[in-house]
């Protein structure tokens, strides 16, 4: 495990446990290539030959070589150069004082580090505390022209089969220079008839998947909306042909960043392949002064040599352990109710506290305040940046209401929208130059709203300071950071001229170090980010809080593609998933309660209603369904997650699963959601289950979410053959009418 330099061959192995990299300087002049990723190698004899250079090629020692282009355009490197005769996608672009572009970057020297630093400002992948089970990679490279130095950092887990990379760009020139593109990496390798898995989406239609044929040319996914994005996400795999869910080779690409970001595909001429994945150069330029450094966000590479289930488990593995942070990633998290679909903006603190009381009594553990408490805010047209309590509507403030709601054994949450400012608002009418706005220009505004420029300092203190009052003010557990608008008009009051391309990215630094500050101020507080739903599901937001909204579209069957997608690289424990009421806001469709309660139970789980409307039946379920939270929760939060059937694919039915990692205990999720009828037999369904013991007994027990759970888990239950349940598969019985759903537990004996 770990990383081995062997000097002889001039070859680099990073070894996680089941995948090997390789990377190999060749001649003279410092280039270094790519040779591998892929299953794990125990030698590397031969390797060499896949870098499919001739060490003989004048190229490599003669920078006069005849035909050097040719040499660089073929060359698979590892961090690709601009304008000098590369002319796949480079990973970096600058701008000389003269105006020139060009950057060849080619070895100096390595290092080989255990452990992981951190990266400046920005969230990261980490090791556990106690225990040596990262490992880092620092290859030194160099543009003699420019005086630029490039850090290259590649992390190895003991753990997971995952590479965190990122580069760090130092200028050591006497003269500024300006970084107009940085790729955080680059991987260069052959064709394998990839097929391209992406997701795309809207608001209520997050993270859909989407497969196609990787053709000649270029395929990207990426955003400039600088901070909040369901239209495409910072995720891609490339799955050789055949692969699928258990079988073939998957490589996995995701980004730790918040804002613009491109992963991008190329299949060039010689049917190589390049990857890149780095900040969207769009509208991007950083100045780097004599001495300055620039630290590019971190990319993920998974290496996956049976299916995709393979890769999510590194994602979800590399997540749960070295990304999330919050003392809450271990543990199960309290029940909440979010006033939001059930009131809007329309509550005081008795209608709160109605709710809170019925809650109370049904196993609901934490009342969520959503939008509407401060300022002026009766409306979504004003009051963002008037953090203070709105005490005309909410009598007695927020230290009154947690109170009150901590007597009867709840906490209290508490919705923000820090990054943003309102026209119609005290904040802007004292600080109008706070809004992001290019002078001469009316900002376009989206939700009537205007985003704030938090890429300065005194904005932040500000908006930080008024939130740590309101925060201290009561006895406040949870935050939702939400943010409802992309980013427009980009310019800053503070900013000179040349570094006016910093502001994208300078946002999203600002955005993390707030976070960071509300974590260092109120270590044990929840946060919960959002987007306008779920625009903010990335491994970057994952750092500062354990969950994320994945939705405002709530309904249980569209829920099913959503958090398909969003599972597939994110770990359930982190998938905020509420029950809420039909005919459902967003599709006006009616699932039965406990489908909805089976659907969010594969989630952080929650509920977004007003539980004073709902009938006695329902209010019975939701008791049923806060027990089973309790009794299921460690499970699902902890387990390893499988995808059996997808609805998305099949357009009847979805079906999931989550194994202990001692395999000893499972949950199938089994949505019906059309009746599968055909006459003159009603067709019954078997699906071949995963992760547990083929030698292994198991008693399957269906759980009744509508009927309270009396019996123990042993009982109750058939006894199953493991083999069996993998091999031949678990029958599912067809069901009466469309979305209904089934939950079984699966226990060895
Ligand atoms: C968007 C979020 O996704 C919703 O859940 C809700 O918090 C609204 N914003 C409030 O404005």
């Amino acid at each position: 495990m770990g990383i081995t330099f062997y000097e002889k061959e001039r070859i680099f192995k990073l070894d996680t446990p089941n995948t090997t990299y390789l990377i190999g300087i060749v001649g003279k002049l410092g280039f270094f290539g790519h040779i591998y990723y892929g299953k794990k190698l125990n030698g590397i004899e031969g390797a060499w030959e896949l870098l499919r250079v001739d060490e003989d090629d004048p190229s490599l020692w003669d920078e006069e070589a005849k035909y050097r282009v040719l040499f660089l355009n073929r060359f698979p490197t590892e961090y690709s150069s601009h304008g000098v005769g590369d002319y796949r996608e480079s990973s970096i672009r600058v701008r000389t004082k003269q105006g020139h572009n060009a950057v060849l970057l080619t070895y100096h020297s390595h290092r080989i580090i255990e452990g992981k630093p951190p990266l400046e400002g920005l969230p990261a992948t980490f090791g556990q505390e106690g225990k040596s089970d990262v490992t880092t990679l620092i290859i030194t490279c160099v543009d003699k022209v420019l005086n630029l130095k490039a850090e290259l950092y590649y992390s190895v887990f003991a753990d997971t089969d995952a590479i965190a990379r990122s580069v760090r760009i130092t200028n050591e020139n006497s003269e500024a220079i300006y970084l107009e593109k940085v790729m955080s990496g680059c991987l260069d390798m052959e064709n394998k008839d990839f097929e391209i898995l992406s997701m795309h989406g809207s608001w209520f239609r997050e993270r859909y998947l989407e497969r196609k044929k990787l053709g000649h040319g270029k395929y990207s996914v990426s955003t400039t909306r600088g901070g909040n994005c369901h239209q495409e996400h910072p995720f891609m795999a490339l799955l050789a042909q055949g692969a699928n869910q258990t079988m073939g080779e998957v490589y996995g690409f995701n980004f730790v960043y918040s804002g613009n970001f491109l992963i991008q595909a190329e299949l060039d001429q010689m049917d190589s392949v390049r990857v890149v994945v780095g900040i969207h150069p769009e509208d991007f330029c950083w100045k780097l002064e004599p001495g300055e450094a620039f630290q590019a966000p971190e990319m993920i590479m998974t290496y996956s040599s049976q299916g995709l289930d393979a890769m999510t488990h590194s994602f979800h593995k590399l997540y749960k352990k070295h990304i999330i942070r919050s003392p809450y990633r271990d543990k199960k998290r309290p029940i909440l109710i979010n006033s939001w679909e059930a009131a809007y903006f329309d509550y005081d603190e008795k209608k709160l506290l109605d709710i809170a009381r019925e809650s109370a009594k049904l196993g609901i553990e934490m009342l969520v305040v959503d939008d509407g408490w401060f300022g002026n805010r009766y409306d979504d047209n004003r009051a963002l940046g008037d953090w203070y309590v709105n005490e005309e509507k909410l009598k007695g403030g927020l230290k009154y209401l947690a109170d009150e709601v901590n007597k009867l054994g709840m906490k209290l949450g508490i919705w923000m929208e820090p990054e943003m400012i309102s026209p119609d608002s005290d904040l802007y009418r004292a600080h109008p130059d706070w809004a992001i706005a290019i002078p001469g220009r009316k900002p376009s505004r989206h939700r009537n709203q205007y985003v704030l420029d938090i890429s300065r300092k005194e904005v932040r203190d500000h908006i930080m300071d008024m939130i740590c009052k309101v925060l201290s003010s009561a006895n406040i557990s949870y935050v939702k950071w939400d943010m409802n608008r992309p980013l427009s008009d980009l310019g800053s009051a503070a900013l000179p001229p040349d570094r006016q391309g910093e502001l994208y990215h300078r946002f999203i630094l600002g955005l993390y170090e707030m976070q960071q500050r509300l974590l260092d101020e109120f270590p044990d507080l929840l946060l919960e980010n959002c987007s306008s739903g779920g625009g903010r599901f990335d491994p970057g937001m994952l750092y500062f809080s354990p969950q994320i909204w994945c939705s405002d579209n709530t309904d249980a069957i569209d829920r099913l593609i959503i958090q398909e997608g969003t599972a597939l690289v994110y770990p359930l424990s982190a998938i905020g998933a509420h029950v809420s009421v039909c005919p459902n806001h967003v599709t006006g469709r009616t699932t039965p309660f406990d489908t909805r309660g089976v659907v969010a139970l594969a989630g952080t789980f929650g509920y977004e209603l007003d539980v004073t409307k709902l009938t006695e039946e329902e209010k019975e379920q939701i008791k049923i369904q806060t027990a089973y939270y309790h009794k299921l929760n460690d499970l699902v939060r902890e387990g390893d997650y499988y995808r059996l059937a997808s609805y998305w694919q099949n357009g009847t039915h979805d079906c999931f699963q989550v194994c202990s990692p001692d395999r000893r205990k499972s949950l199938v999720f089994y949505v019906q959601v059309k009746n599968p009828v055909s006459f003159p037999y009603q067709l019954s369904r078997q699906i071949r289950l995963r992760g547990l013991n083929e030698d292994a007994l198991y008693v399957v027990k269906e759980l009744d979410l509508t009927k309270e759970d009396e019996s123990d888990d042993q009982q109750g239950g058939k006894a199953l053959n493991g083999g069996v349940l993998m091999n031949g598969g678990l029958n599912f019985d067809w069901m009466w009418g469309d979305f209904q759903a089934k939950l079984f537990y699966l226990e060895q004996v």
